[in-house]
């Protein structure tokens, strides 16, 4: 079931734009609509303007007119476990419940599932009553 997001991430690494790190991240969102939106992480020799994969997949999930995140799944290079950083997290979090699954993958597929809430703990939350 959650190999199709494996393929997608897979996918999204293989475009990534990483010539500061040499490192390539893919992530793959499922939306509760169903559609699955990929990213890459695009790096700037102004370091700090670069971003995540996992920021370029929610950009293209919100373009799409989805705010609702069910499933995400990220892969980094070689046998790093990339899990999302802090800021991903958040980003992740704003979009996604606590119990949205986040799977981690590499080269042979998906090794551990985390969920939303376990990697962000007390998340900062806006009331947006
Ligand atoms: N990176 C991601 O794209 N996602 C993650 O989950 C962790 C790190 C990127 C940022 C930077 O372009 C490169 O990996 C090395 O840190």
């Amino acid at each position: 079931m959650s190999h199709d997001l494996f393929e997608a991430a897979l996918a999204a690494r293989a475009k990534a734009y990483a010539p500061a790190s040499n490192f390539s991240v893919g992530a793959a969102i499922r939306g509760r609509n169903g559609k699955i939106y990929a990213g890459c992480n695009i790096e700037n020799a102004a370091y700090p303007e670069g971003w995540c994969a996992e920021t370029s997949a929610i950009s293209h999930m919100v373009m799409d007119g989805e705010q609702s995140i069910a499933e995400v799944c990220v892969i980094g290079t070689g046998d790093v476990f990339c899990t999302p950083c802090g800021g991903c997290r958040q980003r992740l979090a704003e979009f996604g419940a606590a119990d949205v699954p986040v799977h981690i993958a590499k080269d042979g597929g998906i090794v551990e599932t985390f969920r939303l809430g376990d990697l962000l703990p007390a998340s900062f939350e806006l009331d947006r009553s």
